[in-house]
């Protein structure tokens, strides 16, 4: 009665495995992409093989996809929850219109994803609060609404460090500098080849880690001509690499200009936030040396006790005994380790 049911249930498995097998892609059709591993992780490498949509017939356990220079024009969240382990998804110079506001909601892991040379018009607000996110680039996407995109993805999450939206705004379409809000990780921000008509000191006081800002080819407006001499000046006394912007004002001018004190609290904030998260780093490296230092010094103890004193009952105690039945009255008297296997050896003879 039991094996006929297992057996029932077998069959039915294998019909509906089967039955799936059929109704999904073939996979024999669809381009191989190579397979290897890049610093230890699995990565599939699809550079330049003429998708049209996204491949089904990957290993679901890669970390590393490379998919540029193809011809996708969409990306949905079934495409990309089974790759539950991918870290970096690289999707350059595709035809991406549009995204789902899910596409990315279960890709915890996702450290890098790189959605540059398309043809989005925003991004998901999901991208910002990513867990792991670390590198977003939405470089070349001529059509992209940074600015609203923002302002649905604000306060930001993702611990992301380094933001490329090079050549986002054209000639005709020049925006104000984007309002990231606080971003304490962020410490390289690429704005190359963009228009602005308005920069403003809150624009940077969140981005209290930067290290790095890259304006080639951007042009600028200031609301207030005398921001320009603040901006300046912050960037400066925060030690960002940066080409300082032109100011038409003069400096003189200036002089009593200070950043307003709602624009201070963001940046206090983005460094309270920094201060708190080292303090926690701080205290993680101490535990784990503590633990380690103990664990060795544990070893140590056990291996002293173990190895060293075996060592010395095989041998120093027979040298010992050998030297006492020869000379009996050489044995150093102070020797405490000595007098001590000498005791112990006649009782190994009683074992
Ligand atoms: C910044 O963006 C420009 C234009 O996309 C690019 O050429 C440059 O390499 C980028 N710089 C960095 C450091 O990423
Ligand atoms: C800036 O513009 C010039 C001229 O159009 C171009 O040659 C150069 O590559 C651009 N630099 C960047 C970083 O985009
Ligand atoms: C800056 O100083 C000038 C005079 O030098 C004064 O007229 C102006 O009101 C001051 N502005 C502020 C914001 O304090």
């Amino acid at each position: 009665m039991e094996g006929k049911l297992i057996r029932l249930v077998l069959v039915m498995i294998m019909w509906h495995v089967e039955t799936s097998w059929c109704s999904a892609v073939d996979c024999r059709r669809e381009v191989r992409c190579r397979i290897s591993y890049t610093h230890r992780m699995k990565a599939a490498d699809c550079f330049r093989k003429e998708f049209k949509e996204f491949p089904k017939c990957l290993p679901t356990d890669i970390e590393v996809l490379e998919l540029t220079y193809n011809r996708i024009r969409t990306v949905t969240q079934d495409d990309l929850s089974k790759f539950s382990y991918l870290k970096f998804l690289y999707l350059q110079d595709n035809l991406i219109s549009e995204l789902d506001d899910d596409v990315f909601s279960e890709m915890d892991e996702l450290m890098t994803l790189d959605l540059s040379i398309n043809a989005l018009r925003s991004v998901p607000a999901t991208v910002f609060q990513l867990p792991s996110l670390k590198t977003l680039y939405l470089s070349q996407n001529r059509n992209i609404n940074i600015i609203d995109t923002l302002e649905g993805a604000r306060p930001i999450n993702s611990p992301l460090t380094q933001v490329d939206i090079s050549y986002t705004t054209g000639k005709e379409d020049a925006t104000e500098f984007p309002y990231f809000g606080p971003m304490p990780f962020l410490a390289s921000l690429n704005v190359s080849g963009n228009q602005y008509y308005s920069l403003k000191p809150k624009h940077f006081l969140g981005l209290c880690r930067l290290q790095i800002l890259i304006t080639d080819n951007v042009t600028i407006d200031f609301d207030d001509p005398c921001d320009c001499w603040i901006v300046n000046k912050w960037l400066l006394d925060n030690e960002v690499r940066f080409t300082p912007f032109y100011c038409n004002a003069g400096r003189s001018k200036c002089l009593n200009h200070t950043i307003p004190d709602e624009d201070q609290k963001v940046f206090q904030q983005c460094n309270a936030v920094n201060a708190e998260i080292q303090r926690q780093h701080k205290m993680y490296k101490l535990s784990v040396g503590l633990i380690v230092f103990f664990i060795v010094l544990l070893l140590c103890i056990t291996l002293y006790f173990t190895v060293f004193r075996r060592h010395c009952m095989k041998h120093c105690c027979k040298k010992s005994t050998r030297k006492t039945r020869a000379k009996d009255e050489s044995i150093p008297v102070s020797s405490a380790l000595l007098s001590n296997t000498q005791k112990s050896v006649p009782n190994e003879y009683v074992l």
